[in-house]
């Protein structure tokens, strides 16, 4: 039974409207011309930085901080708003499957055990992000996997891959797909017949999110289900070096690979096995819909095989989708939007669709929908579908800001919370000079917002996620732009490891509150206890520790 009442903060005041803005992909970095947010005029968010020292400072928000395996992963979205949202830090699916990986854990569990008796007479298929980004998916993961269900008893495996270029290089997928054809050649020498069967670029054909776009996933699903699509190759290595020649990676339209009679050698059948192998939600929960829902509508699946489905782990754990898979996900609990709806905390969130579900979905744990409505009231505006960002860099800022300003100027919310995408939508296109537009239209909303908090008299706290639009270029070890061998600086379309800025501010802060200096090594799991106490809230003590303090003069 958990004790939601929260202690009184001993001296911070209740009642207080907050505006807790999200930028995302903002990190902080060395101010050269690959660094958007420097070249971009970002008036507002300079000012915040020069202003007094004590109310802003940078927070870590990559690796061991968010529940990354490493310092060597980049932060991301997922991990980030869970950390920001439940104050805690939890170690996350890219961990938990390697620890299942590693001990074998995995074929033990359910939902092997599940996929498993389709081994003998079906196929197993297994589809997912092919890269080693690390944020949806890992190659190294995928290898154990195939090594591991083969072990088991996979006599025919079918992988249906989807190119990234946007947490690893654009152009990398050529390097992915040689890589996984060797390792199904050696499976083949075993006797396994395992081959690719599909593919598709990762923003074109199957991950999309938050129901932005189902013409995505059904892409994906005539590929991958009904053998079907527009592109056909007997080999899959010359189809991405093909499809490449008029897209990157992460736009690379459907194929199918066909047997020498043009016939495709691995739609997916009555009787058969199929795995999602991402970890993260996201971007899987929309196929995982099409995959498991009897009654479905979003776009006609015209064939419908009855199959074992597990995910590589369980995406919604509200609506409880997929019902099987091979690795439990973290469990993130009572998280601070939770918490504060329990004390009475009444709470907005904003963003455009292609973050909607970070500001919500992921900042409460990884759970769909309200804790309760009456006082809560989250608002998507729908994102423009069907371009690539940098070709509307200032994306649905202006309207985020809009929203969040009426909802703190209605005085009906304490906290109105919003994620402004620019940064990091725009960045993940690799386009320089629209992520500067980009940048400078996320200061403009930073602005509208805290405008309206002034007016109310209240505190805003504004961070970031994790860095994106600070670095657009790969690098070398002492930080020099790197170039490939025909002299093309490499664009770096990914996050980075830099750290975040946080800033508090606005007439509502009580004098003498300032950032400690006694957590140096403060991430964003530390923001809720610190967003907590704005409220006027002592956190619950298994958080980790606020960033503030409060100093008598
Ligand atoms: C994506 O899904 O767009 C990228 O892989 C990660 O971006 P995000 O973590 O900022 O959503
Ligand atoms: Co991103």
């Amino acid at each position: 039974q958990v004790s939601w009442k929260l202690a009184d903060h001993p001296t911070l005041p209740k009642g207080k409207t907050l505006a807790l803005i999200v930028l995302d992909g903002w990190g902080e970095d060395k101010p050269d011309e690959y660094n958007c947010i420097h070249v971009a005029q970002t008036p507002t968010m300079d000012s915040l930085k020069q202003g007094a020292p004590e109310k802003w400072r940078l927070i870590r928000a990559h690796g061991k901080a968010v529940g990354l395996p490493t310092e060597d992963d980049m932060g991301n979205s997922e991990v980030g708003h869970n950390a920001l949202g439940a104050g805690r830090i939890f170690a996350q699916g890219a961990k938990l499957v390697d620890i299942a990986l590693a001990s074998g854990k995995i074929y033990e569990g359910e939902g092997f055990k599940y996929i498993s008796e389709c081994f003998e007479k079906g196929t197993l298929h297994l589809i997912g992000l092919l890269s080693d980004g690390g944020v949806h998916s890992r190659l190294d993961q995928l290898q154990l996997l195939l090594k591991g269900a083969s072990e088991c008893g996979a006599k025919r495996i079918r992988v249906h891959i989807l190119t990234d270029g946007r947490d690893v290089l654009d152009g990398s997928s050529v390097g992915f797909v040689e890589t996984l054809e060797s390792d199904l050649a050696k499976l083949r020498e075993n006797g396994v017949d395992a081959q690719i069967a599909s593919g598709g670029g990762r923003m074109y054909v199957t991950m999309d999110r938050y129901e932005n776009d189902w013409d995505v996933v059904k892409r994906g699903w005539d590929a991958q289900v009904r053998g079907e699509a527009p592109h056909k190759f007997t080999n899959a290595v010359e189809a991405v070096k093909k499809l490449r020649e008029n897209a990157n990676d992460q736009y690379l339209p459907p194929f199918v690979i066909v047997d020498e009679n043009e016939k495709a050698v691995g739609p997916i059948e009555d009787g058969d096995a199929v795995v999602t192998f991402n970890f993260r939600a996201d971007r899987m929960v929309m196929l995982a819909k099409a995959l498991e829902y009897q009654d479905f509508d979003k776009f006609d699946r015209v064939k419908v095989p009855k199959i074992r489905y597990a995910g590589m782990l369980q995406y919604d754990g509200e609506l409880k989708l997929p019902g099987r898979y091979l690795v439990s996900p973290p469990e993130i609990d009572r998280t601070s939007g939770e918490y504060l709806v329990h004390n009475g905390v009444r709470t907005f969130a904003c963003s455009e669709t292609v973050k909607f579900g970070h500001v919500t979905f992921f900042w409460n744990g990884n759970r769909s929908g309200y804790f309760n409505p009456e006082m809560e009231e989250y608002v998507e505006i729908p994102s423009d579908v069907g371009i690539t960002f940098n070709v509307q860099p200032k994306m649905k800022a202006l309207e985020i800001g809009e929203k969040a300003r009426d909802a703190i100027l209605s005085r009906k919310f304490d906290q109105v919370r919003v994620n402004i995408p620019n940064g990091d939508m725009v960045g993940h296109t690799g386009d320089i000079q629209a992520t500067v537009v980009a940048c400078k239209a996320a200061d403009e909303a930073v602005k509208m917002i805290i405008d309206a908090i002034e007016q109310v008299g209240g505190i805003y706290v504004v961070t970031a996620d994790h860095g994106n639009a600070e670095d657009m270029v790969k690098r070398n070890k002492s930080g020099q732009p790197l170039y490939d061998k025909s002299g093309k600086l490499q664009i770096l379309t990914s996050h980075t490891c830099q750290p975040v800025p946080i800033a508090i501010g606005g007439p509502g802060l009580a004098a003498g509150v300032r950032f400690r200096n006694d957590v140096p090594d403060g991430g964003l799991a530390n923001v809720a206890a610190t967003v907590m106490n704005l409220h006027g809230y002592v956190a619950p003590n298994d958080y980790e520790p606020t960033l503030i303090e409060v100093v008598n003069n």
